[in-house]
């Protein structure tokens, strides 16, 4: 039942008129126990049905997007809140949480959009999903790799725009994966199974991290450690994000990073948008300095720097890297997981506070 807020609730608790009969409904006596959540964006039905199961589910419709008033509003009648990326839990809104609210879940990996910090302070536990988009994501970049070498949406857009010639030896000329260096910048789970992909194409695969992984991991992904960026920038033929964005990582892809890379070098970006200086990088790939951009995230998505509309070496996608309907499911899972444990009394699985 959809209510005129845009409010979607998923368990009816009123029946007949007067007092239940539980020896008529059993599953009231559960039904009255249950918790309540809010779930702030539709999410994958066996995620909803798992959700549905174990808690009175307040999910929010998508159309509208649920603001931070309505957040902060239906957060006085639910006990826990699973929310995505899209909600900015900044400290002025954590400060503004009703009371009844100490238990978040984050529907993502990222956990940029909430003050750590401030939950803390209010007692508030957080978890995020941490294992599910892995391979997806390392598949988005691999994607945005091979899309920007072969030059992908320049073809696309060819055809779509009716202004394909034919065939001709110098069209959309791009460059091979093979026996090229890809120097990845995080080298976490996302940056690992980039690495694995990148080796069946035959890339020579080069990171950097603050951790260095063992030897017999960086032995089994053929990966050459970098203990200096500026020392993995230098090889990188191909650069792929893949660190989370923090206060020392953000805006650190800018005009003086782009100079330790070789010319004319390929970047992607499946991370963070806001780790890229755009006035920089949109520079770097008008004037030549860099050869491609393969972005999957945007610094204040969705409303990305104008200057990359037109820019005809981008290979751009809406923050696709997670949108695998396996991905989808096992964030949820685990964004349950996170508050079924907090009703339990016991420390959440992937917890952040
Ligand atoms: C995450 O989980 O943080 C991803 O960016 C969602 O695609």
């Amino acid at each position: 039942m959809r209510q005129a807020n845009g409010l979607v609730r998923s368990v009816r608790l009123g029946h007949k008129r007067g007092a239940y009969d539980q020896s008529r409904c059993p599953e009231c006596l559960i039904l009255m126990s249950k918790k309540k959540i809010l779930i702030t964006w539709p999410l994958p039905e066996a995620v909803m049905a798992r959700a549905r199961a174990s808690y009175d589910v307040i999910a929010h419709g998508d159309d509208p997007k649920i603001t931070i008033e309505e957040l902060l509003e239906t957060a006085k009648k639910v006990d826990a809140l699973l929310i995505t990326l899209n909600e900015k839990c900044r400290k002025d809104v954590i400060e503004r949480m009703p009371d009844n609210i100490k238990c978040i879940s984050t529907f993502s990996i990222g956990f940029d959009h909430i003050d750590l910090d401030a939950c803390k302070a209010r007692g508030i536990k957080v978890g995020n999903a941490p294992h599910g988009v892995t391979v997806a994501t390392a598949e988005i970049a691999m994607l945005l790799l091979l899309g920007s070498a072969r030059r992908a949406s320049e073809g696309e857009r060819m055809i779509r725009s009716r202004s394909w010639p034919g065939w001709q030896p110098l069209q959309l000329v791009g460059q091979r994966l093979d026996g090229k260096r890809l120097g990845i910048y995080g080298f976490g789970k996302i940056g690992q199974a980039l690495a694995q992909r990148a080796r069946g194409f035959e890339m020579e695969i080069h990171y950097y991290d603050i951790y260095r992984q063992p030897i017999e991991k960086e032995k089994a992904l053929g990966a050459t450690y970098h203990e200096t960026l500026d020392s993995l920038l230098k090889v990188s033929q191909f650069f792929s994000i893949n660190a989370p964005s923090t206060p020392e990582t953000r805006g650190f892809f800018n005009k003086s990073v782009i100079e330790k890379l070789p010319h004319g070098a390929i970047v992607v970006n499946t991370a963070r948008g806001d780790l890229v200086n755009d006035d920089d990088m949109i520079a770097a790939l008008k004037s030549g300095r860099l050869g491609y951009a393969g972005l999957d995230v945007f610094a204040g998505e969705p409303n990305i720097h104008e200057g990359y509309y037109d820019l005809p070496n981008t290979f751009l996608f809406p923050h696709l890297g997670s949108a695998a309907i396996e991905a989808r499911n096992q964030m949820g899972f685990e964004a349950l997981d996170n508050i079924d444990a907090f009703f339990a009394g016991k420390e959440m699985p992937f917890k952040l506070t």
